[in-house]
């Protein structure tokens, strides 16, 4: 089939890549021309484990282009998806005004019949909005039709996540778009929920305000696991086995960040508020999120009773492993509160320290994770790469000035990092010295 893909951010790229390796006819288009010039030429515009090999593939194989021609790129497809950024306005409410635009453009440009799909997250009642900007503004008299089709992939695992979709949601009040969209992901052969646009674009809402919720709960139970004694990790395992509540996203830490679970909950509210209610618990989801972040600071600064002058190593930036995104990355706070009590931080991140140099001041940034243990007063934990889990845990200990580390990720076992010497604090287990 004939696809359009209109904005190349992560699900924009995403998609595009993996529509084209189903062997559909890919045009993806933005504004961008610089990120489209490198597109072109093999440069991913983010980090993102088998993008490249992929894009290039595909763009080898003559089933994926990119352009900066909105006119092109509106004209091409059958399937036209808007995957244009909604970030958050200073309330939290979703900004609209590009995908808005997308469909002026569409409106202008369009010469024969479309199927217009929105799968960047917006709110409830968007897919209403974009079928009155287009009926409105439409040069030629040709149909349309509007679908809701939210993207559910997570970073690090985009192209897992794409390919292998846990399910398809397809909104709709068109059978014949219903058709096509069905044709087009039947190579998937992932479950498909067909519903009504606005039933579709709060599945995307809701699913990922009950992940967030998640998190939050499984962080509060390790408070209280701080404070008896228990061990969170083994609750999680307990909760996780019943098949109601499920293994994942019961990992307690300091937070979810990301571009997701931050923007979607604070704009669920505000939907919620749209309408009159008062979204209550997820309300309290994001101030729990948020006060995680100040007790794994408490945790840092009562190991070390005055940050002043302390050296303090990080290990990991990127607001969860393989990706480089800092956006709403848990650590953005927690080393701003780390610098503001006087510590100066040595840091390191596989793939985040370009991205963390627009963010941070003053910090040193290492080769590697010893470089970022040495001389450390204490070792802090941010993010759960894979190779912080193998490292030479004696020759860290040599290196620093006091053996304490403080794991907001829970990777080590704290009964070996006893054996190793070190003063061991994480999150809803129980301190070793
Ligand atoms: C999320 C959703 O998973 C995805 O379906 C949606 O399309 C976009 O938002 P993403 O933000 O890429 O994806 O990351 P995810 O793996 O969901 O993690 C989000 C945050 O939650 C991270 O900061 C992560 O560290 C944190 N998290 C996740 C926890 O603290 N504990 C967990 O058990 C799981």
């Amino acid at each position: 089939m004939k696809i359009s893909v209109i904005g190349v951010g992560y699900v924009g790229l995403a998609t595009a890549a993996v529509l084209a390796e189903l062997g559909n006819d890919v045009i993806a288009a933005d504004i961008d021309k610089k990120k489209i010039e490198g597109l072109n030429s093999g440069i991913m515009p983010i980090f993102e484990p088998g993008l490249r090999e992929l894009v290039a593939r595909n763009i080898r194989e003559n089933r994926l282009r990119f352009t900066h021609d909105n006119r092109e790129v509106i004209r091409h497809g059958e399937i036209i998806f808007i995957c244009v950024g909604t970030p958050p306005k200073e309330n939290w409410e979703t900004e609209l005004k590009y995908v808005k635009n997308v469909a002026m453009e569409i409106a202008h440009h369009m010469d024969s019949y479309k199927v217009i799909v929105h799968k960047s997250t917006v709110p409830v009642e968007t897919g209403d909005n974009v079928r009155k900007v287009i009926r409105d503004n439409i040069k030629k008299s040709v149909d349309f039709d509007v679908v809701s089709n939210p993207e559910f992939l997570r970073e690090g695992s985009a192209i897992k996540d794409t390919l292998e979709p846990d399910r398809v949601v397809i909104g709709s009040d068109s059978q014949r778009a219903i058709d096509m969209m069905k044709k087009l992901y039947d190579p998937l052969k992932a479950p498909l929920i067909i519903t009504d646009i606005r039933s579709a674009e709060l599945i995307k809402h809701a699913s990922n305000a009950f992940l967030a919720t998640k998190i939050s709960f499984i962080n509060s139970v390790a408070r209280i696991c701080d404070m008896s004694g228990a061990d969170v990790e083994k609750i999680a395992e307990g909760m996780g086995h019943d098949k109601r509540i499920g293994k994942e996203f019961l990992n307690a830490g300091i937070g979810y960040g990301g571009s997701c679970f931050p923007k979607d909950s604070q704009a669920f509210i505000k939907i919620a508020e749209s309408y009159g209610y008062d979204y209550k618990l997820l309300k309290a989801t994001n101030e729990i999120n948020e006060e995680q972040k100040e007790y794994f600071v408490k945790k840092i600064k009562d190991a070390l009773n005055n940050l002043n002058d302390k050296r303090i190593g990080v290990l990991g930036l990127s607001f969860k492993p393989n990706t480089d995104d800092m956006r709403f990355a848990p650590s953005i706070y927690i080393i701003n509160e780390l610098q503001k009590g006087g510590a100066k931080i040595k840091a390191y991140d596989p793939e985040a320290m370009e991205k963390a140099k627009q963010v941070f001041n003053s910090i040193e940034y290492c080769r590697d994770p010893y470089e970022a243990a040495k001389d450390a007063d204490a070792l802090i934990i941010l993010t759960e790469w894979s190779e912080f889990r193998e490292l030479d845990m004696e020759k860290i200990k040599k290196m620093m000035n006091h053996s304490l580390i403080i794991d907001g990720r829970n990777i080590y076992n704290p009964e070996n990092m006893k054996k190793l010497g070190f003063h061991y604090i994480s999150i809803g287990r129980k301190e070793v010295v």
